[in-house]
C-alpha cells in the first residue's frame, strides 16, 4: 500500500488528539517509565509521554517511512535533554523484534490496522516488565454512517470487482467484552475495556471525507485507478450527504475502544 501522509493525517489534529487527552487524564506515569508507542505515526504522542516521564525513555515504532521521518524531525527540534530520551524506529508492531522490556506498552489508533489481535497483544504482553501497563485505543466506529455508506458503496456491482475484498480497518475491532476476556486469557490483570464516543463538529460531509482520506479510505483508493478514484469519491460524497441529510454542518460521532490492563507482578 502507498505510504501514509502525515500532513493529511494531522489536518484534524485537534480532534484526533482528543482520545490521547482522555488517556493522559487517567494514566499514571512514573518518572522513570520506559515506554514503547506502537504505531507512533508522526511521534507527537511518544514525545508527550516522554515529557511526562522526566527520567524515562520512549521508543516509537511505525512501519511508515514517511511517519518515522516526520517523527525524527520532531525529535530533532526538541530540547537536547528530552530529545535524548526519545527514539523512533521503523518496525512492524504485529511482530516487534525488540530485545528490551518496557514498563508501559502504549498504542493509539494503530492496532486496528493489524489483523491478528490475539497474537499481537500476546507479543506486547511478553514485552512488558512485571506489573507493566498496557494502554491501547482504537476506532470502533464501523457502525457509524460514514463507514456503513463506504462499505455499502464498495459492495455495489460497479465497484465490487475492485473493492469487494477491501474492508474498513475498524471492522476487525471486537467488543470490550471480547478484549476483556482476551487480555485475561493472556495473563493481564486489572483489565478495563470500554467504548467512548467523541463528537466532532464538521462543516459538512466533505470534511468527513477529508478526515477519512488519511485513514479508512486509503485501502479503497489504493485499489482503484486515478480516474476511478475520483468517481468513487464523488459518489461517496453524495451518499454521505444523503445519509447525514445535509451538505452543511453536522456532528461526526466517532466511537473508540480503550483497553487498559497490567501484566501480573511476578
Ligand atoms: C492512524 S495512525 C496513528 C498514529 C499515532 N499513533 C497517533 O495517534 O497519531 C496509524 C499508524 O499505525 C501505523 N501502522 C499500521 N500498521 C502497522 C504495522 N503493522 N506496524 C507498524 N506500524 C503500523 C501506520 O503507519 C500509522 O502511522
Amino acid at each position: 500500500m502507498r505510504d501514509w501522509d502525515p500532513e493529511l493525517y494531522n489536518r484534524f489534529r485537534s480532534y484526533r488528539a482528543q482520545p490521547f487527552g482522555a488517556i493522559l487524564a487517567r494514566l499514571e506515569l512514573d518518572p522513570d517509565e520506559t515506554i514503547v508507542d506502537f504505531g507512533c505515526g508522526s511521534g507527537e504522542n511518544t514525545i508527550e509521554l516522554a515529557r511526562r516521564a522526566p527520567h524515562g525513555r520512549a521508543l516509537g515504532i511505525d512501519s511508515s517511512p514517511a511517519m518515522i521521518e516526520r517523527a525524527g524531525a520532531g525529535k530533532a527540534a526538541l530540547p537536547a535533554e528530552l530529545g535524548a530520551r526519545v527514539e523512533f524506529r521503523l518496525g512492524d508492531i504485529a511482530a516487534p523484534a525488540l530485545p528490551e522490556r518496557f514498563s508501559l506498552v502504549f498504542s493509539n489508533a494503530a492496532l486496528h490496522w493489524v489483523s491478528d489481535h490475539r497474537q499481537t497483544l500476546a507479543a506486547w504482553h511478553r514485552l512488558l516488565r512485571p506489573a507493566g501497563k498496557l494502554v491501547v485505543q482504537m476506532p470502533a466506529n464501523y457502525e457509524e454512517t460514514a463507514q456503513v455508506t463506504l462499505t455499502r458503496l464498495a459492495a455495489e456491482p460497479q465497484w465490487r470487482t475492485e473493492l469487494g475484498g477491501v474492508k474498513v480497518a475498524s471492522a476487525r475491532v471486537r467488543s470490550p467484552a471480547y478484549y476483556a476476556r482476551l487480555l485475561d486469557d493472556l495473563g493481564f490483570v486489572d483489565v478495563d475495556c470500554y467504548y467512548q464516543t467523541f463528537a466532532h463538529p464538521m462543516k459538512g460531509p466533505h470534511e468527513v471525507l477529508e478526515w477519512s482520506r488519511a485513514t479508512v479510505l486509503r485501502p479503497f483508493l489504493e485499489a482503484l485507478t486515478e480516474a476511478r478514484r475520483q468517481a468513487f469519491i464523488a459518489q461517496w460524497r453524495r451518499r454521505l450527504e444523503q445519509a447525514y441529510g445535509t451538505d452543511g454542518p453536522l456532528t461526526f460521532n466517532f466511537r473508540r475502544i480503550f483497553l487498559w490492563a497490567r501484566r501480573k507482578d511476578d
